[in-house]
């Protein structure tokens, strides 16, 4: 069976008191879920996250980091960086940095990589645009972006990946894909991991939804065959809405 892990994304959001006190509230709602629980922050939060969320089963994770381990990259933060300060998990090749940061497939598998070097645990974005979507390029579209990311990564490391599949039309915009058409994308997604690393490692594979979701819609969507959780973004930001969402099996 493999684990539901529910991960808010808070991009630009967030002081560092704003996360400390958000962190100290959610930590009691939380505590008993076998759900796996993470909080994406800023960089500037991750201290006070990573402190304040020591000894609580919240997990943190950067949103994203540069490729290189050190040197002449201004304004960059390394794997290196984030493991040094024990953050477990980080965002790679999310829309909106594919769309305003030059994000490219490439980076991104260089990125898979070098977090996985580096002991950090990589969630990976892919999902197609509106016009993508109609014209039919579904499938193909987030069957590459998974590919590119994960080539040249031994099997152990795929596995041990996980997809965020979410349409770029869905993402804050109060839009949800079905439950029925984000479990198909998400299959099309594992199938074609099983057919490049073979249907074992593609089982083990944890693939969430991102995209406008809410306590209102975390229980039909988390329990699809294929849908293993979410990435949350303006939903994460309020504590009693995550921890519905967490929790969604209530
Ligand atoms: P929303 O939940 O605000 O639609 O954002 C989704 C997202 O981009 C998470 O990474």
């Amino acid at each position: 069976m493999r684990k539901k892990v529910i991960a808010g994304n808070w991009k630009m959001n967030m002081l560092p008191n704003e996360a400390i006190r958000f962190i100290e509230e959610l930590a009691p709602k939380v505590k008993d879920t076998e759900n796996e629980v993470v909080l994406c922050v800023p960089y500037t939060d991750l201290f006070y996250a990573l402190l304040t969320a020591q000894n609580t089963n919240i997990k943190i994770g950067a949103q994203n980091m540069h490729y290189e381990e050190s040197g002449a990259y201004t304004g960059e933060i390394s794997a290196k960086m984030l493991k040094a300060i024990q953050v477990e998990y980080v965002i790679i090749g999310h829309s909106e940095r594919r769309q305003y940061f030059n994000e490219t497939d490439k980076t991104v598998n260089k990125k898979v990589k070098v977090a996985f070097e580096n002991g950090l645990k990589p969630i990976v974005c892919v999902g197609e645009t509106l016009e993508q979507r109609e014209a039919g390029q579904t499938e193909e579209i987030i069957t590459n972006q998974t590919r590119l990311a994960l080539e040249g990564l031994m099997p152990e490391q795929v596995e041990n990946t996980i997809i965020a599949y979410e349409p770029i039309w869905a993402i804050g915009t109060g839009k949800t894909a079905t439950k029925e058409d984000a479990n198909k994308s998400i299959q099309a997604i594992r199938n074609k991991i099983a057919e490049i690393y073979g249907q074992t490692i593609a089982n083990g594979v944890i693939i969430q939804y991102g995209g406008s979701v809410k306590g209102t819609n975390a229980k039909e969507l988390f329990e699809m065959s294929d849908i293993d959780g979410g990435l949350v973004g303006g939903a994460s930001l309020k504590v009693e809405e995550f921890s519905k969402i967490v929790q969604f099996e209530k």
